[in-house]
């Protein structure tokens, strides 16, 4: 450490002594390298941020147009404020009453339909789907459990074995029994295409295959213990089920006696624009048993929850085994998620993540006009998908290219990612907070960079892709 140490700078905080270079070798060095950097080649080292803005070590801004965690903005100051009075204060596990924590149960259950009514606390989306599974198991007295393709739940062992999005790298992976996979409810590139279809019930269609898993989990014994899905897929490509899915797939898997999970993980909290929570847009009958939450939720402080009904914490209660979490609805993480809810209602988070939201579809529809390597462009509120592909009648996934218009987008300040199984669309889901204007630095640069691409035919191999042209965008102007 001493040959990084810069006497001049002592006085500010670490990573403000090293310089990038050393960054990167301590951390080859010392974090195991399956920890995966954005960008590889030529990492970003952020060192502050500010609402939709991250301020690499050099004081470049770059425009976020991923994080949806940060959901309220980056460093939002009263998000900060109420962190720190409370870290001042008390800091302290669940086993003493404290008002921030059944304030905060009641926020959050009062924003979920009936009978929605109890909630559990947690610290990470993981933890949460974790626990969604042994209440469903404890509830139902059975283990078996459907999951979508492409599906990522989280990192714990249990959420590994139900994310084909993950044990499909694993070589050799041996499927567990208790897990059924069902396809991804994709109308576009999916096992069941509108395009092939047309007229028919998408969603029924869809549901058909979860009925069939149900009948297989039954006939082989373990019963189904739950379906489990986001309400839209993120991981799998920014996927938006057909209308009527979730109302078949609920009707199937409870007539098979399996409860029903929703992971809104990455998509609750009014990213949706028109709803709360994601599971909504299918309809105001659509109930789920069981729902997750978690990065918004604490806005980058860990905070995440499971709520359910009373029945399904009832029969978890009756099985003797006592719910600790040492972390788990701590006062200050309380505070936080009671802050993140206040902010989304003083600022009307949710309409202007629809107004912003239905702007930035407009626009990326208008550039699926003009660049044929736009396949599709999808999406609800701040959560949308741009697919590119080689073809459009074959829909060839198009992921060099993908991965090609990511790197030219961070040449020019605006951060970007790929989904999807072939890595091949463009994802956006930004901070709540993100401007039409913002909206209009993304179309204007990424309608430059297809055109690029379309001209020059570029050799697409990553590491060549980070030529610059020198441009700026504006992006300071916010
Ligand atoms: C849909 C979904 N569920 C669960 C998780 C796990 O959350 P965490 O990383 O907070 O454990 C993630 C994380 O990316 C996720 O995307």
């Amino acid at each position: 450490m001493a040959s990084i140490k810069n006497p001049a700078t002592e006085a500010l905080a670490p990573f403000e002594h090293m310089s990038k270079s050393d960054t990167i070798l301590l951390r080859k060095r010392l974090v195991g390298e399956s920890c995966k950097l954005f960008f590889r080649s030529d990492p970003l080292k952020i060192v502050r941020a500010e609402a939709q803005y991250m301020y690499d070590e050099q004081g470049r801004a770059y425009l976020d147009c991923i994080n949806n965690v940060a959901h309220v903005g980056h460093c939002q100051p009263d998000v900060v404020a109420a962190a720190s009075r409370q870290l001042a204060v008390l800091n302290t596990n669940n086993r003493f009453l404290h008002d921030n924590l059944v304030l905060c149960a009641q926020r959050i259950t009062d924003l979920m339909p009936e009978p929605l009514s109890v909630c559990f606390f947690v610290n990470s989306g993981s933890e949460a789907n974790d626990l969604a599974l042994r209440l469903a198991r404890a509830h139902t007295k059975h283990q078996d459990v459907i999951t979508l393709d492409h599906a990522y739940h989280g990192h714990l062992s249990t959420l590994i074995e139900i994310s084909p999005y993950k044990f499909r790298q694993i070589p050799n992976h041996k499927q567990a029994d208790w897990v059924h996979v069902a396809p991804v409810p994709d109308v576009y590139r999916g096992k069941y295409r509108e395009s092939e279809h047309p007229g028919e019930d998408m969603g029924a269609l869809y549901a058909e295959d979860v009925r069939r898993l149900c009948e297989k989990a039954t006939a082989g014994g373990g019963g189904v213990a739950c379906y489990i899905a986001e309400s839209l897929q993120s991981c799998g490509g920014q996927v938006v089920p057909p209308p009527n899915y979730l109302r078949e797939v609920f009707r199937h898997v409870r007539a098979a006696g399996g409860v029903c999970i929703c992971d809104e993980v990455q998509v609750g909290f009014g990213r949706v624009g028109s709803h709360w929570w994601a599971f909504q847009l299918q309809g105001e009958d659509i109930v789920p048993d069981i729902v997750t939450m978690g990065k918004p939720m604490g806005n980058g402080y860990p905070v995440a929850a499971v709520v359910t009904t009373r029945a399904v914490a009832d029969s978890f209660r009756d099985t003797g085994v006592e719910y600790f979490n040492t972390y788990g609805g701590n006062p200050v993480s309380c505070a936080v998620a009671n802050a993140v809810l206040q902010v989304i209602e003083d600022q009307k988070l949710l309409q202007h993540a629809q107004d912003v939201g239905d702007y930035l579809l407009a626009r990326c529809r208008e550039l699926q006009g003009r660049h044929s390597l736009i396949g599709d462009v999808r999406g609800v509120g701040l959560f949308v998908g741009i697919e590119l592909v080689v073809d459009r009648t074959t829909r060839e996934p198009a992921t060099a290219e993908a991965q090609h218009v990511l790197s030219r987008m961070k040449d020019e300040s605006i951060l970007l990612s790929s989904d999807g199984p072939d890595r091949n669309v463009l994802k956006l889901k930004p901070p709540m907070v993100f401007s039409k204007q913002n909206v209009d630095t993304v179309i204007e640069v990424l309608d430059q960079v297809l055109a690029e691409l379309a001209d020059e035919h570029a050799d697409l191999e990553p590491e060549h892709a980070h030529q610059t042209n020198g441009k700026t965008n504006g992006i300071l102007a916010h």
